[in-house]
């Protein structure tokens, strides 16, 4: 087979090594404990499950969304047209994989089709471009052209370039992001990819623009540190896979700002639906899930990979009932105890 250019052979590279990589367990979900009514006064038929996303004409079923993955190679199409098909049996949002293969290569139409079935197969749906920061914003409004995208999403992985041989080491990215978040129509979400963010960080992005939403993308889940590592067969970056703050942490960090309009999308090591809601009572919008997705597909195939991500929505609904919740936004008032790690680390936040 006549060898592919490095940036097309990355994407396949990053599925294999996602799936290679895959823990099933939740990350540290346990250090966080609800503190559930006994008597929940509480029917399950009473619970409501759908979100508003930005100003998009119909609501969401469930806080969840498919997060970016893949696209920008005839190979990956097959697996966003099954991508597109999960999201829309089960009316969630879907992510795509950074557009940059599109933009290099804007006259290959195998290339171009690996977003465009995403649109494809989810006509109505909520579809999210997905660009790098340093994309300039007229180069971005193609991306979303291309799949008629409802939001953009502006990934940030300085860590992961770092630790990549091909990788960027120029992190420059204010100028850049002030233009995308002036001029970009459709809202724009700033996402990690696997490291979480703080508050100092969101408070530094928001002075830039208008954000729409974070997706803190926490650590604890697909680690692209350890991808990259895996990659790069010169050096050893091992010592990286700690980098970041996990998902939970990221929440406790960043919720207390005071974020008037921007909204928080948490994604990361979220592996059940209980990991979900811990997600939703620390004051997440919604919750994203990239490689569980992946597994099921690759394991299970498409009609079983739909079944167990309904199966997930019902079980989200289970927990609001037992936790006495009618709707997604009533689990931030739910009460809840961290074990002493978490508490120590937002003490020392709240310390300065
Ligand atoms: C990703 N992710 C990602 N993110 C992004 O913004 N642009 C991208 O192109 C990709 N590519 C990508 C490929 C693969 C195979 C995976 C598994 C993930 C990161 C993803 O959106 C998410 O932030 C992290 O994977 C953390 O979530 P999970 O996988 O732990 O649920």
């Amino acid at each position: 087979m006549p060898k592919q250019p490095l940036d097309l052979q990355r994407k396949n590279e990053h599925l294999f090594l996602a799936e290679k990589f895959y823990n099933p367990a939740s990350t540290n979900f346990a250090e966080m404990r609800l503190l559930a009514p006994s008597i929940p006064e509480m029917r399950l038929k009473d619970v409501k499950t759908d979100v508003k996303w930005f100003n998009f004409h119909q609501n969401m079923d469930a806080p969840l969304y498919i997060n970016a993955m893949t696209g920008g190679n005839a190979q990956v199409t097959k697996l966003n047209q099954q991508l597109a098909i999960v999201a829309q049996e089960l009316n969630i949002p879907i992510a795509l994989g950074s557009m940059s293969n599109y933009l290099k290569y804007p006259y290959n139409k195998e290339i171009s089709e690996s977003y465009q079935v995403v649109r494809e197969y989810n006509p109505q749906g909520l579809v999210i471009a997905n660009v790098s920061a340093k994309i300039p914003f007229k180069q971005a409004q193609k991306c979303i052209d291309l799949v008629q995208a409802n939001a953009l999403q502006v990934h940030i992985n300085a860590a992961q370039e770092i630790v990549m041989a091909e990788g960027e080491d120029d992190f420059c990215w204010c100028d850049n992001l002030a233009q995308l978040l002036q001029n970009i129509e459709v809202p724009v979400i700033i996402k990690e990819v696997g490291v979480g963010m703080n508050a100092a960080s969101v408070r530094q992005i928001l002075q830039l623009g208008p954000v729409a939403a974070f997706d803190i993308s926490g650590k604890g889940g697909t680690n692209f540190q350890a991808i990259e590592n895996e990659r790069n067969h010169h050096i050893d970056y091992s010592f990286m896979q700690d980098w970041g703050l996990t998902t939970l942490e990221s929440l406790l960090d960043i919720v207390p700002t005071n974020l008037t309009d921007t909204l928080i999308f948490a994604s990361g090591g979220v592996r059940s639906p209980l990991d979900v809601i811990k997600c939703l009572v620390l004051g997440a919008h919604s919750v994203g899930l990239a490689a569980p997705v992946l597994h099921e597909l690759q394991h299970f195939g498409l009609e079983h990979t739909i079944t167990t991500f309904k199966t997930w929505q019902h079980q989200i609904k289970e927990i609001m009932t037992l936790l006495g919740c009618q709707k997604v936004t009533d689990l931030t008032q739910v009460d809840y105890r961290l074990s002493m790690k978490l508490n120590n680390f937002i003490r020392q936040k709240n310390d300065i």
